[in-house]
């Protein structure tokens, strides 16, 4: 698999905002054939990316969607709306949506299962919150894991985002680390019954957290690392453009 490199620009980018940005960004990324690449924007700019990447091998997509289809939820957007916006993925579960508005993992699979029967890609976040021990995270993993297992693999990908290393102030995770921690999550996303089944390898699994253009070299060389999860270093096109050209070494 192509490896995966995006961004989510969180509740940045007003729709005047985001033309600008991916007028800039579109031409940077012009060359990039071998790389799958994607902007999530906030609902209102969402229209935006369709008219100013149409045509383009840039995808895009929304942070966060409700998990009926329609009906009576007031100010809630639904999946079949992300779908006819031509959004490729969805992202699900982040970790400010997770603390900031009570977001359980029940829920976060519920969206997941309606992002799929959209036919768009969830991308689920998941991570520890504190920074602790391997052995004591993977118990953290499994309860955010657990209920995936039943989701369709080819339009899923998880995102490892421990909470510890998201945000202004904090330092990525070591690449060492995180090839471990992808490879749990792979294990627990097949269940321990079945460690390393087909279905769990084909599953992308994505790091984030403070990524910059300095750092994304030893994250993609690591084994298990298919791709990256761009926070606010991606909010300059330019450096999000320097993160999807570094070569792996
Ligand atoms: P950050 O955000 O790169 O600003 O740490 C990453 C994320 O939350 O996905």
């Amino acid at each position: 698999m192509s490896l995966l490199i995006g961004t989510s620009s969180k509740m940045n980018l007003t729709s005047t905002e985001a033309a600008a940005y991916l007028d800039v960004l579109r031409p940077l990324l012009a060359d990039v054939v071998d790389r799958e690449t994607f902007v999530l924007l906030p609902f209102t700019s969402i229209w935006v990316a369709r008219d100013r990447l149409a045509g383009s091998r840039i995808r895009w997509g929304a942070q966060d969607v409700h998990p009926e289809d329609a009906g009576a939820h007031t100010g809630d957007v639904s999946a079949p709306m992300l779908a006819d916006l031509g959004c490729a993925y969805v992202e699900v579960g982040h970790h400010e949506r997770r603390r900031d508005h009570g977001e359980t993992d029940e829920l976060v699979a519920a969206k997941v299962t309606a992002v799929q029967r959209s036919g768009m890609t969830a991308i689920v976040c998941v991570g520890e919150v504190e920074r602790r021990s391997f052995d004591e995270i993977a118990p953290e993993l499994d309860r955010q894991l657990r209920l995936l297992r039943g989701c369709d693999p080819n339009r899923l990908v998880v995102a490892y985002e421990p909470a510890w290393a998201i945000g202004v102030g904090a330092v990525p995770a070591a690449p060492q680390w995180v090839g471990q921690a992808h490879a749990a999550v792979r294990d627990l996303l097949a269940g321990s019954a079945a460690q390393g089944s087909s279905s769990s390898r084909s599953v992308a699994v994505i790091y984030g957290g403070s990524v910059a253009p300095d750092g994304a070299g030893p994250l993609l060389a690591e084994p298990g690392v298919d791709g990256l999860f761009v926070g606010r270093a991606a909010l300059d096109p330019r450096a999000f453009a320097a993160i999807v050209h570094t070569p792996v070494p």
